[in-house]
């Protein structure tokens, strides 16, 4: 009796604050629009949480693709003559044959980008095309520096059919027909944890001007695995360049960035020409650190992956069973590795048990 009364009386305040609540959300969401980071707000921010039960469902609808508009993306591959780039590439690109026609694919044609300057034996298993390296001592020694620079030279000469391209690296397997998470003019992009441009304010103020905005501008990524259209990677990619060597040259900047300065030049390159991406965590998985495949479509086997016979990560310590690309810096893996002991997520058998299937089917394989 007395909650009816009460609740009566509270109702038309009730209503207000709720009135009050709603201007308040739609004022804050025209706010987020008009400062022109409505993508990086829906997307970004809030795909950090949400990603993994729908990655889409934060995009404004004016965003979400038509389901029926094809937009083929091309596969570009950065990749040296030395045997480790080899084998791995040999391993991208026979997965990519084999999703590539599936549907939900929007996958068009592959070039290998082969920044080494000459052909190499693996001309007629994988399109290739030859592109230079950096002029002797410019990469001081990094050799991922050739990227952008290969990327310029690649998009100067080659005709490419489709209108959007995605930049891939030789240890990233296709485990599902990938589809083109782009649109338009936002780029999509892989969110790497260990990329944090605020944390780095200092460093990135010298290659990202306070005129261009905050910091916050820049993405949590690095050039691969992105999907982009050709005519805005056509404008990124020379200043990437030049970001990535002045990074390089920069004492201070290259000793805090370390290995992952190039993937910093890529993120700050793009906020310098305004390009915001959509951040698709399910973009790609990195085992061991994830467990499962899920519903993700690239698996990257960046990391060693270190288990004991009981099937406990030992990650830093090399296991009684063991996969890691590093291990065969020589040469390719043998045939039909042994896969891991009971225990060990499903997202490293998979990984061991695709190995095994593009080896057992590319011929010749033990002799290149
Ligand atoms: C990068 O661009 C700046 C400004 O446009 C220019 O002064 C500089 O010489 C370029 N640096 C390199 C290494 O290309
Ligand atoms: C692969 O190795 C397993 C043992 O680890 C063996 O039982 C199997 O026959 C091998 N398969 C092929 C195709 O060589």
């Amino acid at each position: 009796m007395f909650g009816m009364k009460a609740m009566r009386r509270a109702s038309p305040v009730l209503l207000f604050l709720l009135a009050a609540l709603f201007c308040f959300a739609t004022y804050n969401i025209l706010a987020m629009m008009r400062h022109n980071r409505a993508i990086r707000n829906f997307v970004g921010a809030n795909t950090r949480s949400v990603l993994e039960s729908d990655p889409i469902v934060e995009m404004p609808e004016h965003v979400k693709k038509p389901k029926h508009v094809k937009s083929p993306f091309h596969i570009a591959l950065t990749a040296t003559a030395a045997p480790y780039s080899k084998w791995q590439c040999r391993i991208m690109y026979y997965w990519y044959k084999q999703k590539k026609d599936l549907p939900g694919s929007d996958m068009g044609g592959f070039t290998r980008i082969l920044h080494s300057g000459s052909p190499d034996n693996l001309m007629d298993e994988i399109p290739t095309m030859v592109v230079d390296p950096l002029p002797a001592g410019l990469d001081r020694g990094y050799v991922v520096l050739n990227r952008p620079w290969a990327f310029v030279q690649w998009l100067e000469k080659a005709a490419i059919e489709e209108e959007y391209i995605l930049m891939a690296e030789p240890d990233h397997i296709f485990i599902r027909p990938l589809p083109n998470l782009a649109h338009e003019r936002f780029p999509a992009a892989f969110p790497f944890f260990y990329i944090k441009p605020e944390q780095n304010e200092k460093i990135v103020r010298k290659f990202y001007p306070e005129e261009h905005g905050p910091v916050t501008n820049i993405d949590p990524i690095g050039n691969s695995p992105v999907i982009i259209r050709k005519d805005l990677l056509g404008k990124i990619a020379p200043t990437w360049m030049n970001v990535s060597l002045r990074m390089k040259q920069d004492p201070e900047t290259d000793k805090t960035f370390g290995w992952v300065l190039e993937m910093y030049a890529y993120a700050v390159a793009s906020a310098l020409h305004g390009v915001q991406h959509i951040l698709r965590k399910d973009f790609m998985l990195q085992p061991p650190w994830d467990l499962e495949t899920g519903k993700r479509f690239i698996i990257h086997y960046t990391y060693g992956c270190d288990y004991n016979l009981k099937g406990e990560l030992t990650y830093g310590k090399i296991g009684e069973w063991r996969f890691d690309k590093r291990s065969h810096l020589r040469g390719p893996p043998p045939r039909n590795l042994s896969l891991p002991p009971p225990g060990v997520p499903e997202s490293v058998v998979t990984l061991v048990k695709m190995v095994n299937e593009a080896t057992a089917n590319i011929p010749n394989w033990d002799t290149s």
